[in-house]
């Protein structure tokens, strides 16, 4: 493995502090990033133990978001008219974004962080609040093998890949399909989104090291589809490869293509990127800087996890930015972790109180400037540093 990047000491990304704990040391982990020249995989080097970060607080729900909602109804046509759906097991179901498009029946949760594997306990869909490894897969799929496993934003959080396909493998039936989606190295290296890195994104996987793992499970990719979600994801359809039910489309090979001509498969092309997040991070202070010298209020829109890189990484604290809006409950009346900006109940903009606005929340820009066009009309700005910094 080769280390490209060195995006300093970092705090864990969805750990918001309580006021009552401002003061209290965080627990901080070096956050470097490498590259294995024989697989392609780009990997953080230190990861934090999983249930330090997946437990019964935790704060991120998909369905907060109306982007998502519509992908996963999207998906859910797509699979309800091209595949067999009569058992199907969705490894890491968050909220019930996606079992809910399907009946209680023939669908099966897991789901670690138990605060949301109550959510969709309690409207009766099974789900077991553990994380996949083989004993669980053995346990849920002893008398019938599953037609279709699906697994959005999680296998990137689970170190063990090993142990995850071994379990998937095992539960998927031969003729039975994989659906993976995760965000893409090829957009997140294209748009300098290096707040894909934090502590829980332990992989962003490209085409060609994802196609490298599977062959080691006598996995498949059979077709890509690009996604807008999580700023660029890819969504792949996996089968074992004794299955010859679907033929491999084009797709894979143009996606495969397309790398390499960008050079996912060589280390240069990950130097360069570091290089250009250095001169990223310079640019965004100076606009921060002199925003600042104009005494503008600025903001932060979307308290994400992404924006704990940033923030720690470029050292912006609440001398730049006042506060962060988010809708979601739990983040509300705490701090951002490490910068320890306070995060409000979201308001609609306003520009008589808010001259500019961080967009922490980037990756759901359409869905956020739609909310916001009176803001907008009104001369409101954003300050937006994908793929590089300015303002908007
Ligand atoms: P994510 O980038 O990790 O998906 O997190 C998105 C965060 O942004 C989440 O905390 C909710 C917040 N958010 C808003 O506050 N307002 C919005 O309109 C949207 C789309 C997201």
């Amino acid at each position: 493995m080769v280390k490209f990047l060195d995006l300093g000491l970092q705090p864990l990304a969805n750990s918001y502090l309580k006021k009552k704990n401002l003061n209290r040391k965080e627990k901080k982990f070096k956050l470097e990033v490498a590259f294995n020249s024989k697989n392609y995989l780009v990997s953080i080097v230190n990861t934090v133990p999983k249930e330090k970060m997946f437990n019964n607080m935790y704060p991120y729900k998909s369905s907060e978001s109306k982007t998502m909602q519509k992908s996963f109804k999207n998906l859910t046509k797509k699979i309800k008219q091209n595949f067999k759906t009569d058992f199907i097991i969705e490894i890491g179901s968050n909220d019930g974004i996606f079992l809910k498009n399907f009946n209680k029946q023939s669908v099966v949760g897991v789901e670690p962080c138990k605060n949301l594997a109550k959510l969709t306990k309690n409207i009766n869909y099974t789900t077991y609040s553990e994380y996949w490894n083989i004993k669980l897969a053995r346990k849920i799929t002893k008398n019938k093998k599953a037609d279709l496993i699906y697994s959005a934003n999680t296998l990137s959080h689970i170190k063990n890949l090993n142990e995850i396909f071994k379990a998937i493998n095992y539960s998927l039936s031969d003729k039975g399909i994989l659906i993976l989606e995760d965000p893409s190295l090829l957009k997140c290296i294209k748009n300098v989104a290096y707040d894909q890195f934090y502590c829980e994104h332990i992989y962003v996987f490209s085409t060609i090291s994802l196609k490298n793992i599977l062959n080691n499970f006598d996995l498949e990719i059979f077709d890509i589809q690009n996604l807008s979600t999580h700023g660029g994801s890819n969504r792949y359809f996996i089968k074992k490869k004794i299955n010859k039910n679907f033929q491999i489309k084009n797709s894979v090979k143009n996606e495969v293509k397309k790398e390499i001509k960008f050079g996912l498969q060589k280390i240069s092309t990950f130097k360069k990127f570091a290089k250009k997040v250095k001169k990223s991070k310079i640019k965004l202070l100076n606009i921060f800087k002199k925003l600042k010298k104009k005494k503008l209020n600025i903001i932060g829109y979307g308290a994400t996890a992404k924006s704990c890189t940033i923030l720690n990484y470029c050292k912006i604290g609440d001398k730049f930015i006042d506060y962060f809006y988010d809708t979601t409950s739990y983040k509300i009346n705490r701090y951002l972790p490490g910068s320890k900006i306070l995060i409000k109940k979201y308001k609609k903009l306003n520009k008589k109180n808010v001259d500019i606005v961080f967009l922490g929340a980037w990756n759901f820009k359409e869905e956020i400037f739609k909310k916001e066009k009176d803001f907008i009309k009104k001369g409101g700005k954003f300050i937006i540093h994908i793929p590089t910094p300015k303002i908007i």
